[in-house]
């Protein structure tokens, strides 16, 4: 889709809808709306008067205008209430209003930077992210067309000239934040058969040629000699090759690494000799979302070109059963040393992690964020919408938190109280995979934190959130590309 930001007044454009802003209790139109209704005899008043235009957010109520204006038709998008406006509403009912007119057919819309109060690079910015995202469709093994076309263009408009270099501006940040989510979707929604961890070394490459990263696929070979033990321990049930993909951003003279963003990246998890039960496993492709977030967000990174160095690692495997697979019982030894009682080989996300983030305190970064669909007791804890949080180090985790408020990504912060380490506590190795049933998503993160060892650490748990199960806003049924967004404003903030 192409975005322009253009001088003009919305009312006279010629486009197949006009996105128009409507508040909840707003009791008639107001401004162009006010105009827009006048040329249409006043029937956006009357829906307003039969209670048919409400202004609840996301509501969409199209109307034809019949040759009395430019446009085909005007789209009264609900905005909720005036004084709960924030640009996440915007990029909310923006994202709801392109998905619906894509689906009609329509190819040109065009808008406003929607967003009274906000300032408008934010606006601009929330209105493009919302449309790129809310249009986002998979069809890449469908081998028949989409019954509409796409929404090809969106072309917002603004009176004022001075509020053009903003208005482009922030369009353009939204752009490249929008599309590193739709990169990072794509990872997840392909089949475990096509992405493979050959494949996301493949995408790494094109990643690091494109952007100009410093790429650096470790193979088996390698991880052996680097001692990551438990990484080689959970792939060798697998016949596709691991890869340990490192991509590199710097931007600041010093050599030091300032984040280093580790991801999950199971590109596919049957549980392995633990087995899963059948039914939803196919969902288990997306175990490498952590994977594909990582490599987005340095994308984006490298696009807005902030002066920071970052390191982007995502170790990659399948996780799967077989004859030479990883057993309950097993001990495997980690690349900082310490040895691990296996209990269940289906906790082999904080395994392949245990040696992704021994390397990225080899490599000597001052802050590590990994990301990944960990448990599903995360999932169950927060539900659908909201990430779990935990670290080592509050400062850290209040700067994600504030990102996250800016990308309208919720996350939650969940206790690392000592009590729970208990659980981790082997007979026969320093420390085992698994606590017992109660509080998951800690263990989980109590098991990590030893491999953090003293660097400001944080962890974010995707498994509740990296898969949508319906279409809502700019979110669309499937893979979500959640984190990206904040990440990406993580490591802005970080920068000098
Ligand atoms: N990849 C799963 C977690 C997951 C579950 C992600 C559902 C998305 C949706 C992870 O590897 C896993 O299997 N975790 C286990 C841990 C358990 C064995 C301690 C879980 O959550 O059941
Ligand atoms: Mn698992
Ligand atoms: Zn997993």
């Amino acid at each position: 889709m192409e975005i322009e930001v253009i001088v003009g007044n919305i009312t006279k454009i010629d486009a197949g809808a006009i996105i128009m802003g409507f508040f909840d209790g707003m009791e008639r139109p107001e401004g162009d709306l006010a105009v827009i209704d006048e040329a249409l005899d006043g029937a956006i008043s009357q829906l307003i008067g039969q209670g048919e235009i409400k202004g609840k957010l996301n509501e969409v109520t199209v109307i034809h205008s019949l040759g009395k204006l430019p446009a085909a038709r005007v789209v009264v998008l609900g905005l909720g209430k005036r004084d709960e406006l924030s640009c996440d509403r915007v990029r909310m009912a923006v994202g709801e209003a392109c998905r619906r007119l894509q689906q009609r057919g329509i190819s040109h819309a065009a808008t406003v930077a929607l967003g009274a109060g906000i300032s408008v690079d934010v606006a601009a910015q929330a209105v493009t992210e919302g449309a790129l995202l809310g249009s986002y469709s998979f069809r890449r093994h469908m081998t028949k067309e989409a019954e509409h076309g796409e929404l090809k263009q969106l072309t917002i408009v603004e009176a004022d000239e001075t509020k053009l270099p903003l208005l482009q501006q922030g369009s353009y940040k939204g752009r490249v934040l929008a599309e590193a989510t739709k990169l990072a979707r794509d990872m997840v929604n392909e089949p475990a058969n096509y992405m493979t961890p050959s494949r996301m070394a493949e995408v790494a490459a094109s990643l690091a040629q494109t952007y100009g990263l410093e790429l650096e696929v470790l193979e088996r070979e390698q991880m052996r000699e680097l001692g990551m033990g438990v990484l080689l321990g959970v792939t060798q049930g697998s016949r596709q090759p691991p890869k340990f993909i490192v991509l590199h951003y710097r931007r600041d003279d010093s050599a030091q690494i300032d984040l280093a963003l580790v991801g999950k990246g199971i590109t596919f998890d049957s549980g392995g000799i633990s087995i899963k039960p059948s039914e939803g496993m196919e969902e288990m492709k997306s175990d490498m979302a952590g994977g594909a977030v990582v490599m987005a967000v340095i994308s984006a990174v490298a696009q807005i070109k902030p002066k920071i160095n970052v390191v982007a690692i995502a170790p990659c495997t399948e996780n799967l059963p077989s004859g030479e697979a990883l057993k309950p019982g097993d001990v495997l030894t980690a690349m900082n040393g310490k040895t691990i009682e296996i209990i269940s080989t289906d906790a082999e996300g904080r395994l392949i992690l245990a040696d992704a983030l021994s390397y990225a305190n080899k490599l000597g970064a001052k802050r590590i964020v990994d990301v990944a669909t960990l448990t599903g007791a995360c999932h169950i804890a927060l539900g659908n919408d909201c990430s779990g949080v935990f670290g080592n180090n509050q400062e850290l985790v209040d700067k994600l938190i504030a990102a996250s408020v800016d990308a309208g990504e919720l996350m939650w912060q969940l206790p690392l109280y000592e009590q729970a380490k208990e659980q981790l506590k082997s007979e026969v190795a320093d420390i085992k995979n698994v606590g017992g049933k109660w509080g998951g998503a800690i263990t989980a993160a109590h098991f990590l934190a030893e491999f953090a060892g003293n660097t400001p650490w944080v962890h974010l748990d995707i498994a509740g959130t990296s898969l949508s199960e319906k279409d809502r806003g700019y979110i669309v049924k499937g893979a979500t590309g959640v984190a990206v967004r904040t990440l990406v404003n993580l490591a802005l903030s970080l920068a000098k």
